[in-house]
C-alpha cells in the first residue's frame, strides 16, 4: 500500500520539546528534539486504511555514541521498546522499521525514552 509521511514538527503531531531545524538532511521544516527526560515524547498520528500489522518508518538522528532506547506506545499501549543507536552525527539520518499492529483509522504513536538522554532528533514516520 502506498505510505503516507507523518512529519514530527506538524500538527496534530506532537513534540514535548523543540522543533528544530539546526541540523540538515531533514525532511519538512524541522524535525522533533525532545527534551531529554523519561516521560518527554514525540508522538504523530497515523491513518490505516484497515485494520492490521503495518510497518513504521522512523527516521531519526543520534549524534552520541549512546543509543537512546524509548517506549513505543501505540494508543496508548506500550508494545515494544526499540533502541536508537548513534547514528555518527545529529545531520546523519537513519530510518528504523517497525512492525506494529494498527486500528482502522486513527492511531496514536508515540515514542517516549526510558533513559534521561531522552530521544533521538525524530524527522518523521513513514506507515
Ligand atoms: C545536541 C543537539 C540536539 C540534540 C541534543 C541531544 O544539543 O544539538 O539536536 O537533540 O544534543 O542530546 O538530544
Amino acid at each position: 500500500a502506498a505510505t503516507t509521511r507523518y512529519e514530527a514538527e506538524t500538527s496534530p503531531a506532537i513534540c514535548t520539546g523543540t522543533i528544530d531545524s539546526d541540523w540538515a538532511g531533514f525532511s519538512g521544516s524541522g524535525f522533533c528534539n525532545g527534551t531529554n527526560a523519561t516521560g518527554a515524547y514525540a508522538q504523530v498520528t497515523v491513518n490505516a486504511a484497515a485494520a492490521g500489522t503495518a510497518t513504521l518508518n522512523i527516521r531519526f538522528a543520534n549524534g552520541t555514541t549512546t543509543a537512546r532506547p524509548a517506549s513505543l506506545i501505540v494508543n496508548g499501549t506500550t508494545v515494544q521498546t526499540p533502541s536508537f543507536e548513534g547514528t555518527g552525527t545529529w545531520s546523519t539520518w537513519t530510518t528504523k522499521s517497525l512492525t506494529v499492529n494498527l486500528n482502522a483509522g486513527s492511531n496514536t504513536i508515540r515514542l517516549s525514552p526510558t533513559t534521561a538522554g531522552g530521544l533521538p532528533n525524530l524527522d518523521h514516520v513513514d506507515a
